[in-house]
């Protein structure tokens, strides 16, 4: 939550920055600010609501030109959504400006005691109490960044902060802890982020942050210009790496929404997440795992911490692990994993399932679990994030940047990756043969094309989304690894089109929920294969009955070929024919675009759904 960007070099800091900022956008957006060093002063604006209101007001009244510059786009925390409270904040004689994503939580005593030391703070933020903070610590020391050390170290909560001050000209400093940061270096020219997306444009060239860390970029022989360090002065080591992916990935490419490219996007994600996975010989090769096979042979249980789509991706993966390892599989929500006390031992593998890569609540589940002794293994789509970084080992999920707030090709390549890890676990434990792992990754590999087939057929599901537009409820029924397909559908439409929206698992309709059924009430049901479990088809199909006999008007996706629900269905969505287990690849896509053109047709911001930001970095 939150985005953040800092840039020193010889551009228009104010023209990066704000481009910056435009790609950060989905971090947040109830506010934006920019400051920049020019003419030996500070210089700022700050604005709330979207983006676009600060550059309208930038328009109104434009800042000095200047080549270090610092910039920010709000999650309101602390303080509503106003201009006072909008990023960055100054101290009181305007030499010193911050941007902050996280929560200092001593907040309150801090600011106590600037106010008995006479600084006059004006905004309900925890922020500004930094921006006061650092004016005092850089009078009596070495530089800006001697100062935020100083400052860090009397922090307490998740912060990622930036600063610039206008003593320094060519500095910009940032810090870390719990939060994310990366730097990007470029020719004589150095980027703060937190996200690459933010100078992809500029550089392809990035550097991991650790834990507890301060970044100094200097103009002056930038490159070299980039020291890190630890919050009491030690030289830290830096990782660097490259960006796989160009500015052209995180554009909308013609797309209205970047939802709808990200959904256009999955067969192909799907494909990249299993590239380079398969042997010659068929089977899977999952060395990157670097979780030694005696350790995942010893494994006794298998735990799955995550958020949102990200959950139901891991109570998807709980059918396909159990079933192909014979490994028990519990999968809880990482906001309520730690305050449970959770059983874990050395014989635990825990999954954490993050697109990000930066969700507190994922990451904090996943300290526990190591607290515990277990082996943490994150499957995740963002290179360099705090999850992977944290995590015994990492399987990458190749969906490229996703931008949309609403998850829709992270979630079907956290499913393809999961499958990954269940069918190596079998592999590695011989509970699944091998030709039996050849005929499961023959079946993933042709889910790329049938994802592609749905796409094809979607217009009627368009047609009748636009024509829902005005109910109050939607509901999704599904069985077995349906049952998460509803819950996700659900999910996609409360957060795109505020609707009512609740999914459950058919079966437990009789046990109160069926009570919702009413005239006309919208019902969408996902329903299996009649011909992997086909109890659990007949089971489906006599729900699907009881709800219309109460007068539901029944959406009703099945497979190709399924002709016992036809009489049954006031809308009936086609999805290709698959195994049970992976059902979910495509039976989740109809859905996404059902979301999508129902909160379109009630005017709704699709990218930006309100209230909400991409990457939740508070618990
Ligand atoms: O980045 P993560 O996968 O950890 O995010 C988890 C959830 O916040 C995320 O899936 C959220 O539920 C999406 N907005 C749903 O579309």
């Amino acid at each position: 939550m939150c985005g953040i960007v800092g840039y020193v070099g010889s551009q228009s800091a104010l023209d990066v920055v704000l481009a910056g900022l435009k790609r950060l956008e989905y971090r947040g957006y109830d506010s934006a600010g920019v400051a920049v060093l020019a003419d030996g002063g500070l210089a700022s604006a700050r604005k709330a609501g979207k983006l676009a209101n600060l550059e309208k007001e930038l328009v109104e009244r434009p800042l000095p030109a200047g080549a270090t510059g610092i910039g920010h786009t709000r999650w309101a925390t602390h303080g509503g959504p106003t201009d006072v409270n909008a990023h960055p904040h100054l101290d009181n004689a305007g030499r010193v400006a911050v941007v902050h994503n996280g929560i200092i939580e001593n907040f309150a005593e801090l600011r106590a005691e600037l106010a008995e030391r006479g600084h006059v703070l004006e905004s309900e933020t925890d922020t500004e109490v930094v921006a006061h903070l650092l004016a005092e610590e850089f009078s009596g020391c070495a530089g800006l960044a001697e100062a935020m050390r100083l400052v860090c170290r009397r922090l307490e909560g998740a912060f990622t902060l930036v600063a610039v001050h206008a003593d320094e000209p060519d500095v910009v400093v940032g810090a870390r802890r719990n939060s994310p940061l990366v730097v990007g270096v470029g020719e004589d020219e150095a980027f703060l982020a937190s996200d690459v997306a933010a100078f992809i444009a500029h550089t392809r060239s990035a550097i991991e942050l650790g834990q507890d860390q301060v970044v100094e970029l200097r103009r002056d022989g930038v490159g070299d210009g980039v020291t890190v360090t630890d919050f009491d002065g030690r030289p830290a080591e830096v990782r660097s790496y490259h960006v796989d992916w160009d500015a052209s990935a995180a554009e909308k490419g013609g797309y209205d929404y970047f939802m709808l490219k990200e959904i256009a996007e999955q067969p192909k994600a799907v494909a990249d997440t299993l590239l380079g996975r398969i042997g010659v010989d068929g089977a899977l090769t999952l060395d990157e795992l670097r979780i030694p096979a005696a350790v995942l042979k010893e494994v006794d249980k298998v735990v799955i911490v995550a958020c949102g789509t990200a959950f139901h991706a891991g109570l998807i993966a709980k059918y396909a692990i159990e079933h192909w390892t014979r490994i028990p599989c519990e999968v809880e929500l990482a906001s309520e994993f730690r305050y449970r006390d959770p059983i874990l031992g050395g014989r635990s593998l825990v999954i954490a399932i993050s697109q990000s890569g930066e969700t507190m609540d994922t990451l904090m589940a996943l300290r526990h679990a190591r607290d515990q002794g277990a082996t943490v293994l994150a499957i995740c789509n963002t290179n360099g994030s705090t999850i992977p970084r944290e995590s015994d080992a990492v399987l990458y999920t190749h969906a490229g940047p996703e931008v949309a707030v609403a998850s829709t090709k992270a979630f079907l390549t956290q499913l393809v990756a999961c499958y990954l890890v269940a069918l190596y676990l079998g592999q590695v434990r011989g509970t699944k043969w091998g030709d039996e792992i050849r005929a499961v990754i023959r079946d993933l590999a042709d889910i790329s094309g049938e994802v592609e087939r749905v796409l094809e057929t979607m217009e009627p599901v368009r047609t009748l989304a636009r024509s829902l537009s005005d109910k109050r409820t939607v509901l999704f029924l599904g069985r077995h690894v349906g049952y998460p397909v509803a819950l996700e559908g659900a999910l996609k439409l409360k957060e795109l089109a505020y609707m009512h929206a609740e999914g459950f698992a058919a079966g437990e309709l009789k046990h109160g929920p069926i009570a919702l059924i009413e005239d006309d009430v919208p019902v969408v049901v996902i329903v299996p294969s009649p011909k992997g479990r086909s109890v659990l088809h007949d089971k489906i199909v006599s729900n699907i009955q009881e709800i219309r006999a109460r007068g539901a008007r029944t959406i009703v996706i099945a497979e190709e070929g399924d002709e016992a629900v036809v009489p049954y269905a006031d809308h009936l969505v086609r999805i290709p024919a698959t195994p049970t287990l992976l059902q979910p690849l495509v039976a989740a896509v109809p859905l996404q675009v059902f979301a999508c053109e129902l909160a379109t047709a009630r005017g709704n911001e699709v990218d930006q759904p309100r209230n909400l930001a991409k990457s939740v970095t508070v618990e």
